[in-house]
């Protein structure tokens, strides 16, 4: 059975393997380091004798001009609460089960504990081309590139699901 539960110390983290240099070397280095030294971010991960996936969150903010026109409108005109997911990987070898899924669980799970204990309007990310589509079925939306980021390369897109979208814990 695959558990979700929070990154300890002691995990091996140089087996996994996402397809993915970049996101491989910043769990094996830094996820730990991270969380437990400078507390800039915390990770989830999915358990399965071996670790399959990761999710990594951290607290920030967006400007509320940022949002979108409907969301905008209800608030304040300022920098506002959101929890950011700031990684998110599955070895290649464990695609397709679920486990994102799970590790998102978790996570929406956490932007509800942090919008009742200090103000949270919903999760932020920067969705890699690849996994825009991953991030629309689960209700995400598109906040639009910034001027001057368009070009040859590929961009991360922005992309924000509100807290009264984000589903809750079945309890
Ligand atoms: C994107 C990623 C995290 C998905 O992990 P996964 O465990 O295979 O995803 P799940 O099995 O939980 O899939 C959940 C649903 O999303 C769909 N899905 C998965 N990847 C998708 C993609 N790239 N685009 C569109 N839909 C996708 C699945 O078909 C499934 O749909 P269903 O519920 O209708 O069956 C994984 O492919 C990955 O690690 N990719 C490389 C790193 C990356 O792109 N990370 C995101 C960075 S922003």
């Amino acid at each position: 059975m695959i558990a979700i539960r929070r990154l300890r110390p002691d995990d091996d983290r140089t087996q996994f393997r996402s397809g993915n240099v970049e996101l491989d070397r910043f769990f094996a280095r830094y996820a730990g380091q991270n969380q437990f030294r400078h507390h800039i971010g915390s990770t989830y991960v999915a358990v399965e004798e071996a670790i399959l996936g990761f999710a990594t969150m951290a607290a920030s903010e967006i400007f509320a001009g940022a949002l979108p026109p409907a969301v905008r409108k209800q608030l304040p005109a300022y920098a506002l609460p959101v929890l950011r997911l700031a990684r998110l990987a599955v070895d290649e070898r464990a695609r397709g089960k679920g486990i994102a899924q799970l590790l998102l669980q978790a996570v929406f799970a956490q932007a509800h504990t942090m919008a009742a204990e200090i103000g949270c309007i919903g999760v932020v990310v920067d969705a890699k081309p690849e996994a825009v589509g991953f991030y629309l079925k689960l209700g995400f939306e598109s906040l639009g590139v910034a001027e001057g980021e368009l070009g040859d390369r590929p961009q991360p897109s922005p992309m924000f699901l509100k807290l009264g979208k984000i589903p809750r814990e079945p309890r």
